[in-house]
């Protein structure tokens, strides 16, 4: 028996539009790393799912899309879905990123204050990010060629999730998931684990007027939020336990190749995920990460017509 449980943010995955587009927001206007290229584990349509973090692939620092355009479906945005991603920077960038994204053609849709801290809104691919400064955050970031070290994102700061119910969610994210209530906004609850602070927080919006979002895959939504578990026993002591109380959403543990994950439908609708990492590194060396593709083992077309499948329908160079 194990008193560990979520340790954190780990991934957060993306319907987006194509591969090229979230390649030139990631890579060369966020400043992250193009860590690995591989195709959707589910269906039988080969569609990219692409990882954008730190050096390493650190929980808390990973973005994955599936960039969705060929599938023509687009997605609804709403409740029950997570409706921001924030990223963190050093105190004193918000100068810098404004001049960043306007070189860039990214357009400001917005700035803020939310638990005392300065944010920037942009939107990609249909999508609400927020970069917020945060003087606390002493994460290592990614040497990138776009955006200089002292400016760079450390990782997640937060993520946002709208629920039109606040009291079931609330019991979820202390019982089932280890968060507890740490701040309050107007509509905002903040959550943390473990010690709090970037890459350890959710915030909760409570919009009780706002229609339920899509879950189907779709351009333009969040479709799920990973959270980090250090080991199997842990994952499957917190399914077991969540069942318990009534919370029986949940899926078998999936072999995700980079990691291995259980999904659990929350009671607010937003769909959840708990990640064992297996790392980055089992099928690329260190320095060539992310720049073959790797084809997802449910597909069983050969891997010569996969590529020239992807290279017409969503070419991607970096
Ligand atoms: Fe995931």
């Amino acid at each position: 028996m194990t008193n560990s449980s979520i340790r954190g943010l780990h991934h957060i995955t993306l319907c987006t539009s194509t591969g090229q587009g979230d390649v030139d927001f990631f890579v060369k206007v966020i400043g992250q790393r193009f860590i690995k290229r591989t195709l959707f584990y589910d269906g039988h349509i080969p569609i990219y799912h692409l990882y954008f973090s730190d050096e390493a692939g650190t929980p808390g620092t990973v973005m994955t899309t599936f960039p969705l355009r060929r599938t023509k479906l687009t997605g609804r945005k709403g409740s029950g879905q997570f409706t921001a991603v924030a990223y963190s920077v050093p105190a004193g960038s918000l100068d810098f990123w404004r001049e960043h994204f306007r070189k860039n053609k990214v357009e400001i849709a917005g700035e803020s204050e939310r638990f005392g801290e300065r944010y920037i809104r942009v939107v990609h691919a249909g999508i609400d990010f927020e970069i917020v400064e945060d003087r606390t955050d002493t994460r290592k970031p990614w040497k990138s060629d776009y955006v200089p070290e002292q400016y760079a994102v450390r990782g997640f700061h937060n993520w946002t999730a709208t629920v039109r119910e606040a009291g079931d969610m609330d019991v979820f994210m202390q019982q089932a998931w280890n968060f507890r209530p740490t701040m309050h906004d107007g509509k905002f609850t903040r959550y943390e684990t473990e010690e709090g602070g970037a890459g350890r927080r959710i915030d909760i919006l409570h919009d009780t007027e706002l229609r339920q979002g899509s879950w189907t895959l779709g351009q333009g939504i969040v479709h799920h939020g990973a959270f980090d578990v250090p080991d199997y026993d842990t994952q499957a002591r917190i399914k077991f336990e969540a069942e318990g109380m009534g919370f029986t959403d949940f899926s078998d543990r999936k072999n995700r190749g980079y990691f291995e994950s259980v999904y659990v439908r929350t009671p607010g609708g937003v769909m959840f995920e708990a990640t064992k990492s297996l790392g980055f590194k089992m099928d690329e060396e260190e320095a060539l990460l992310g720049t073959e593709l790797k084809i997802a083992p449910q597909l069983d077309a050969s891997r010569a017509q996969i590529l020239e499948l992807m290279e017409r329908e969503d070419p991607i160079h970096v």
